[in-house]
């Protein structure tokens, strides 16, 4: 399978992060969004991966979200430029980063955050989204290219990012949310598509031979164990329920190499 990683960096969560959902009315328990990230970061571990964290930044309330500020392939990273609200979060993982990876970045006009990539085997995937315009996606390309590796834009106009609504977990098949993309321009075999009023639960990963499903959706999280069981996976059920609130999920909240 595409990607198996066995590093992942993740983010500590700022106590602004509650504070700034507050003030939209969103409301988030701070205690249970450490226990819910423990047992991620946990569930990483048993799955054979050393895990890292980056100290959380106060004045960048969604700085947990780490996957959207870097993008790596291989041994380089390339720095993303992501919208106003977020813009610097990169700088603390670039330090991290940096002893490890051949470091890019990319021209401020483009926008690109790395929920927005996507991979299948053969084929990387860009969502065109109101975090990344065509300009990051060129840029991704760009980069690319170097490792022989083709990239398609995705329009994503339901979902924050590309990932929000579309992951690849491995055995040909990708999870989504029937017409939330235009599925013919991807490569895979197989599609589970999320059952109603859980779109979120296309948020999945797969970790070599473990897939994370997120277990506040059980219609679709039984779908995936069925997925689990035939190909011979450990299914891992993770409650993101307030990180979900600050529109995120589990891809959101690490960065693998
Ligand atoms: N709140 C998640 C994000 O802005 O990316």
């Amino acid at each position: 399978m595409i990607n198996s990683p066995t590093h992942a960096l993740v983010r500590q969560i700022p106590h602004s992060y509650t504070d700034y959902y507050a003030k939209k009315n969103i409301h988030i328990s701070y205690g249970l969004a450490v226990r819910q990230q423990e047992k991620y970061i946990q569930t990483l571990k048993d799955a054979g991966m050393k895990v890292s964290s980056v100290l959380a930044d106060e004045t960048k309330p969604d700085c947990v979200f780490i996957e959207d500020t870097a993008f790596i392939w291989e041994n380089h990273a390339l720095i993303t430029h992501m919208c106003p609200e977020r813009e610097g979060e990169q700088k603390a993982v670039e330090e991290a980063l940096k002893h490890t990876h051949t470091i890019t970045h990319i021209p401020s006009v483009a926008r690109l955050e790395a929920g927005d990539i996507l991979h299948t085997e053969s084929t990387t995937y860009v969502g065109l989204s109101a975090r990344t315009n065509n300009m990051g996606a060129e840029c991704l390309k760009n980069f690319l290219k170097k490792f022989g590796r083709a990239v398609v834009k995705v329009p994503v106009d339901k979902c924050l990012h590309l990932k929000s609504g579309v992951t690849y977990i491995g055995d040909d098949t990708l999870v989504t949310v029937p017409g939330w993309f235009d599925m013919k321009l991807f490569d895979t075999e197989k599609i589970i598509y999320t059952l109603e009023g859980e779109e979120r639960a296309a948020n999945c990963m797969r970790i070599p031979n473990n897939l994370l499903v997120q277990e506040q959706y059980p219609k679709t999280a039984d779908l995936l164990e069925h997925f689990a069981i035939e190909n011979g996976l450990q299914l891992h059920l993770i409650d993101t329920s307030e990180f979900a609130k600050g529109d995120g999920s589990l891809t959101c909240l690490s960065l693998l190499w």
